[in-house]
């Protein structure tokens, strides 16, 4: 599956959803970008043009034409309207991290759109079967974790759930390649929150709150001490504050 003329719905355009429809549109896909709440899909509309990683950041910086940005844009469709989904070759989920809304969401959607879509949880990490059981498309969901933000980062964690099909991986990871993205595909997990990117981030972040709680260091002398000693853009701290607020 190839980026042009693909058909994308992206469900929350939140600080993750504004993210992804803008990196897929860039890559050539059309988009409708769905939120319930109309004054979310203003801003995500506005962080996509005018944000500190949107369209017009990437012209000044010289990664977009003025051409292809306006192009980008135009591809977008900002919605209230599920429907509009519904004929999407992948519907990708980008609604708030809670189990219970995103089994609802999925058991609506696979009433509704076509059957052929496939379905892609951008959870960060619950159990990529436990939700495809809500559907009777188990073959053509998957797991596609993306990293905050969108436009920047680099991550496609793939997660295969126990009835994934391979054909469904081969598409998901073609587009995420076509999408300027470099995918790794790992199994699901039913035991533990957190595929493999957020397990391993949230074991540093209890050994970072230990230490706090021992008085050996706050927190911004932590987040200090972690990017002078690994190079890393922020602490752990930082990187969580990021992560629910957006990098302003
Ligand atoms: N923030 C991050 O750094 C990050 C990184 C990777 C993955 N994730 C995951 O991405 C998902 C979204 O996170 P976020 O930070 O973008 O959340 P967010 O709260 O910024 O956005 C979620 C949006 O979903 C909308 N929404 C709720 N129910 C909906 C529905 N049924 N249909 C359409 N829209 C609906 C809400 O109105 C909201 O605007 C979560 O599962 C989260 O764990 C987040």
């Amino acid at each position: 599956m190839d980026s042009k003329n693909t058909k994308i719905g992206v469900a929350g355009a939140g600080v993750m959803g504004s993210g992804i429809a803008q990196v897929l549109a860039i890559s050539g896909c059309t988009v409708a970008c769905l939120d319930l709440d109309a004054s979310v899909l203003k801003s995500a509309r506005k962080n996509v043009e005018e944000g500190r990683f949107g369209l017009q950041s990437a012209v000044e910086l010289g990664k977009l034409s003025i051409e292809d940005a306006n192009a980008a844009l135009e591809r977008i469709n900002f919605t209230t309207e599920s429907e509009e989904l519904n004929d999407s070759d992948v519907l990708i989920e980008a609604i708030p991290e809670r189990l219970d809304l995103k089994v609802s969401f999925w058991k609506e959607f696979d009433k509704t759109a076509s059957d052929s879509t496939i379905f892609a949880s951008n959870s960060s990490g619950f159990s990529i079967s436990a939700m495809a059981a809500a559907t009777d498309r188990a073959d053509r969901f998957i797991g596609w974790h993306w990293a905050s933000p969108a436009p920047v980062m680099k991550l496609a964690e793939i997660i295969r759930g126990s009835k994934t099909s391979q054909e469904t991986v081969d598409k998901i990871v073609s587009l995420a390649k076509s999408s300027g993205k470099n995918p790794v595909v790992i199994a699901d997990s039913d035991t533990k929150w957190g595929y493999v990117t957020n397990r391993i981030y949230f074991a540093m972040v209890e050994e970072a709150l230990a230490v706090v709680n021992q008085g050996i260091a706050n927190r911004d002398e932590i987040d200090q001490l972690m990017t002078d000693c690994f190079r890393w853009p922020t602490g752990p701290f930082g990187m969580t504050k990021g992560a629910s607020s957006g990098w302003k």
